[in-house]
């Protein structure tokens, strides 16, 4: 009998299903891996257990014991402790409050013991002592920390708490190689202590080393648990995958064009986590970026529209133009960028339609004083083929729906007729209609020799759209998939960096 069992659990955020009656089982003393693509449920499972997300239906056991876990309360009553994905440290504050924001150590009622305090606080630092690096101390606030630091001050937190069930959720994703050494042995010590251990990572080579059993989920259903030691790496990406079929509802269908010009040449691209990237572009072809969520895709797009620098690398454009060394430039040079975050890029909340839609043709052209009467001339045909429906150019474009907002910023690139369209996770959070449109945009725009850049967070989509997919992973394009090698299982492969 495991000292955690979950069954049945399903939850709705909206429309959309996060998890259909999910299963899982973990025993004392043993890692148990959760695995699953972005988006497959895994947090909101660990969210459930911990009380900080309440399902819609489902039933948690612990020790056999149905429990009823209705905040974070009851879940750390019953020894729950989590390290949250998202972390859950206050940045105003010490590392040392931070470790015991939940349960300050006690001399008497209302008498905080500051000196047991201290001495518990340093015995936790000390187990990671060699790895923290500069300027982590007790004394420091988490808002001046790096993220592998804050990454390790969650851990302590968790074990602070002395819990009998302990998550991590993707624990690993900012420790460096000896930072996540010293973590597996603590994470040894606790599992042979007797702990129940529920692990999240993307990294199938930390799955293997340090897991007993694993739940894949794909879709919010738990659809295996196997044992690691009598596994590999192949099967798990299987479960992964599933027998899902690769849709067409994109590039396949398109009547292949045949420009044969590359219009941009990137050579060892370089910046913040983007380690030597290279690849070319060629006319009217979507060329997709893919991989897990953070791999430097989205980087790449900033660096290419000038928008983040370079550390080194070459980017070269038809003609021989530079680098682009800031939007401005970057428009200039014929490139439109658009991202999924709209509220971070681009849209002008409180601005009205007008505005937003005429924003990158004033950038581009450098005038200022065009009569709104010829700017709406201008923008109508733009208008009209993305099916905008709104009220008026004068309404505030944060009164228009997610997906009609998108349209109207993908309105403004198309007013001045980019060549190079990037695009940044474009379909993020927005209506099926509206996709639809979008994507039907977007091969229009190819047919008439634009060339598109897409991140795409959504891996059907991407396998859907692009005519080459190249995968990303730490910061490198680690395979590049195009035509009959373009499906889910390659893509996974390639990004879950399972060797073959
Ligand atoms: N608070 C929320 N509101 C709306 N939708 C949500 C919320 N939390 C999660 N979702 C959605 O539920 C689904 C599952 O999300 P979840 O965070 O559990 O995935 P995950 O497997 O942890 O993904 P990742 O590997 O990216 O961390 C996703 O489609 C996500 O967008
Ligand atoms: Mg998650």
């Amino acid at each position: 009998m495991g000292v955690l069992e979950v069954k049945g659990v399903d939850k709705h955020f909206g429309a959309v299903v996060a998890l259909e009656s999910a299963e899982l089982e973990v025993k004392r003393g043993e890692v148990h891996v959760l695995i699953g693509s972005n988006g497959s449920g895994k947090s909101t499972l660990c969210k459930i257990i911990a009380g900080s997300v309440i399902p819609d239906a489902g039933e948690i056991r612990i020790e056999g014991t149905l429990t009823a876990i209705n905040g974070p309360q009851d879940a750390a009553r019953a020894g729950i402790g989590v390290f949250y994905q998202e972390l859950s440290l206050v940045p105003q504050l010490s590392v040392e409050e931070n470790l015991f924001l939940a349960a300050l150590p006690r001399k008497g009622p209302g008498l905080v013991d500051r000196a047991g305090m201290r001495r518990r606080a340093e015995a936790l630092v000390e187990r990671f002592a060699d790895v923290t690096g500069d300027g982590f101390t007790l004394d420091a606030l988490i808002q001046d920390l790096r993220s592998d630091q804050r990454q390790i001050v969650e851990v302590l937190k968790v074990l602070a708490t002395d819990a009998r069930i302990i998550i991590f959720d993707e624990p690993t994703s900012s420790l460096d190689k000896r930072q996540v050494t010293v973590f597996f042995d603590l994470v040894r010590q606790l599992r042979d202590k007797g702990r129940a251990i529920i692990f999240i990572s993307h990294r199938m080579d930390e799955i293997f080393d340090i897991g007993d059993r694993v739940t894949v989920l794909r879709d919010g259903r738990s659809v295996e648990c196997l044992r690691l030691a009598e596994t590999d790496q192949d099967a798990v990406v299987q479960h992964m995958v599933g027998s899902r079929i690769t849709p067409v509802s994109g590039g396949q269908h398109r009547v292949r064009n045949d420009y044969d010009e590359t219009l941009l040449a990137v050579d060892n691209l370089c910046g913040n986590r983007l380690d030597g990237v290279s690849f070319e572009l060629r006319r009217g072809e979507i060329l997709g970026f893919g991989g897990l969520h953070g791999q430097g895709q989205s980087l790449a797009l900033r660096i290419l529209f000038g928008a983040e620098p370079a550390t080194d690398g070459n980017i070269r454009l038809t003609g021989g133009s530079r680098r682009p060394s800031k939007p401005a430039d970057a428009i200039r040079k014929g490139m439109a960028y658009l991202s999924g975050d709209r509220n971070r890029d681009g849209v002008l909340l409180t601005r009205p339609i007008l505005e937003n839609l005429v924003a990158a043709d004033l950038t581009k052209h450098k005038r200022f004083f065009l009569s709104p009467q010829r700017l709406i001339r201008k923008i109508s045909p733009f208008v009209k083929r993305l099916k905008l429906r709104f009220s008026g150019f004068g309404a505030p474009i944060s009164s228009l729906s997610g997906g009609n907002q998108q349209k109207a910023v993908i309105g403004r690139w198309l007013t001045i007729q980019p060549s190079i369209l990037l695009m940044d996770d474009p379909t993020k959070g927005i209506d099926l209609h509206s996709k639809t449109d979008l994507y039907q945009i977007m091969r229009e725009l190819v047919a008439e020799g634009v060339s598109i850049v897409l991140y795409s967070s959504e891996d059907a989509e991407l396998l859907g759209i692009a005519d080459r997919i190249l995968v990303f992973n730490g910061g490198r394009i680690v395979q590049q998939l195009e035509g009959k090698q373009k499906t889910a299982f390659n893509l996974y492969q390639a990004a879950y960096g399972v060797t073959a």
